[in-house]
């Protein structure tokens, strides 16, 4: 029994009932399911959205489907979901509401957090950030110089960082090609240097991401970034109004730093940092973008969010894709999920759902303070298909580890190319339907055989298939699209921490090595004796110290 009274996890009927069935199916082939139901192509899918989504290449029955679903509404699933969109402190320890949902209502929706309805400051919030995107994008807004801005710099890291990043990158062709748009996050020097050296400091703006305004690496870049502007000006403090802009939740050391209030657009503890980039975060994005493409991507995001709050559990499709999670991570020890994109423009789109889904869910501590004993978040890796194909999907078709995997592909090219590079998508999709099609049906030693292969050769080409995938198949990556995308993922990280039982919107795991990083900076500067240093690291530290000749 857990402290909160619930049944342990793994004790549950609906735990032991999976795993007996786990056990009775044996090794499923994905041949003798097609061929005992012919209507399963077309009968294992589902639609949210604009998103067409397959998951019959799945190692699952009607039954495994059935007790998924038994096992979410036993560990209360819907509840968690229905006490999340109410604004219900469900970040149990941070204490917080959990309102991502919240950052897309629409203006007359009422969400209250203690007792207030936080929707009107969200549209205020974005009707600031449209009014100061489009100044920018006219050229109303100049710099220090009365130049014109023509660069942004957005300065962030983790939330601060990946979700614009990742969209500007998805959402290119709908970018101002006039402006050049970068991101900074990592704290060594070249990411800043490359990324100012060949601008014109009058022309650039930075915007300064950190919801909490402390983080180490963005400030130390922001300081770097506010010197080399003043340098390039050969001008005083007074410039900085003009070319910093700051995104926080924290007024008081935003203004610290030297960056007007006025300047500075807000969002609220109630946004995870990983769940932020539709909040004041997408600024970078909403300039390189409009503010008329950003809401497009909010409300997609919307679409989805109705869907997983009023959709049943047959239909439901985070929790389809959540649930089916859980059965390759707990039932079959699958420890990895790729996601595969192919889609050039999604080349960031894995990069970006490692945080969403490894900082939410890479727990071993349940919400009762107690260690689970079951296996949570996997590993979330992949890159576009593609390039992927000449790489790794080796070990996907052939190695010894199960990898369940995300296909996401779409119908058109983006409109803005040639109409010779658009006709490269078909043979872009050609791979896409052949790589799902090869991993679940393989090829038998008979097949291979069948192909005058040698004897000595046929194990080596054959191909055992039932590598499980979902194809996620939409007509075009509008802004919409993307915001549909995010939110099916950040919903289905949300089912899966509502089954293990943890809380998926802290992340107490990245403090210690944050302070520990404080603690040694000395002793690699100054040479100080760091006390309580390991022995490891102490001569690590030397040897370091050496190779820079100190
Ligand atoms: O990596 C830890 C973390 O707190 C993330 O959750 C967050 O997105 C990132 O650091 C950046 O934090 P901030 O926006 O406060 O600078």
């Amino acid at each position: 029994m857990n402290a909160d009274g619930r049944t342990r996890l793994n004790q549950t009927p609906e735990w032991t009932a999976l795993a007996k069935h786990r056990e009775e199916l044996g090794e499923v082939r994905l041949r003798e399911l097609f061929a005992a139901d012919p209507g399963r192509g077309a009968g294992y899918t589902l639609q949210v959205g604009d998103l067409h989504i397959d998951y019959s290449k799945h190692l699952v029955t009607d039954e495994t489907l059935r007790l998924l679903r038994e096992l979410a509404a036993a560990t209360d699933v819907f509840g968690l979901r229905d006490a999340m969109f109410r604004g219900e402190k469900i970040n149990t320890t941070e204490d917080r509401a959990v309102l991502h949902t919240a950052l897309r209502a629409p203006r007359e929706a009422v969400i209250e957090v203690d007792g207030e309805n936080v929707v009107p400051d969200v549209h205020a919030v974005l009707d600031k950030m449209a009014d100061f995107a489009e100044r920018v994008r006219s050229g109303a807004w100049t710099g220090h110089t009365g130049r014109r801005i023509k660069n942004v710099v957005n300065i962030g890291i983790g939330g601060s960082d990946l979700g614009p990043a990742m969209a500007y990158e998805v959402l290119r062709s709908y970018t101002d090609r006039g402006l050049t748009v970068r991101f900074v996050s990592n704290v060594d020097g070249a990411d800043l240097h490359e990324a100012t050296h060949d601008l014109d400091a009058a022309e650039t703006l930075f915007i300064i991401a950190s919801k909490t305004f402390t983080t180490i690496e963005t400030i130390t870049n922001a300081t770097s970034a506010r010197n080399w502007l003043l340098t390039q000006l050969d001008a005083g403090p007074e410039a900085v109004a003009k070319h910093f802009v700051a995104l926080s939740t924290n007024a008081g050391k935003v203004a610290d730093f030297g960056i007007d209030t006025a300047n500075m657009f807000e969002f609220w503890d109630w946004v995870g940092g990983r769940y932020s980039y539709d909040s004041a975060i997408g600024l970078s994005l909403m300039i390189a973008i409009g503010p008329d493409n950003f809401r497009e991507m909010l409300d997609g995001f919307r679409i989805v969010d109705e869907h997983f709050r009023t959709a049943p559990a047959e239909s439901n499709v985070p929790l389809l894709l959540g649930l089916l999670g859980i059965w390759y991570g707990n039932f079959h020890d699958a420890q990895s999920h790729a996601v595969l994109p192919y889609s050039h423009y999604l080349s960031k789109f894995t990069a970006y759902l490692q945080q969403l889904d490894m900082e939410s869910n890479g727990k071993y501590v349940g919400r009762d303070g107690r260690e689970v004993d079951w296996q949570t978040g996997p590993i979330v890796w992949g890159t576009p298909g593609t390039n992927g194909q000449h790489a790794y999907y080796q070990l996907i078709h052939q190695g010894t580890k199960l990898i369940p995997a995300d296909f996401i592909g779409f119908a058109e090219p983006v409109a803005e190319m040639s109409e010779e590079l658009g006709a490269q998508h078909d043979l872009l999709m050609a791979n896409f339907f052949a790589q799902t099609q090869a991993l679940a049906f393989g090829k038998t030693p008979e097949e291979v055989r069948a192909e005058g292969v040698p004897e000595e050769l046929v194990t080596h080409k054959t191909f055992k298939g039932d590598h499980p995938t979902t194809t996620i198949l939409a007509r075009e990556l509008t802004p919409s699209v993307l915001g549909q995308l995010i939110a099916l993922y950040e919903h289905k990280v949300f089912v899966q921490g509502a089954v293990w039982n943890i809380d998926s919107f802290d992340q107490w795991g990245v403090e210690l090595g944050k302070v520990l990083a404080k603690r040694v900076e000395p002793a690699l500067t100054e040479g100080a004796d760091v006390p309580g240093l390991d022995a490891s690291t102490k001569a690590l530290v030397a040897k370091y110290r050496e190779l820079r000749g100190r």
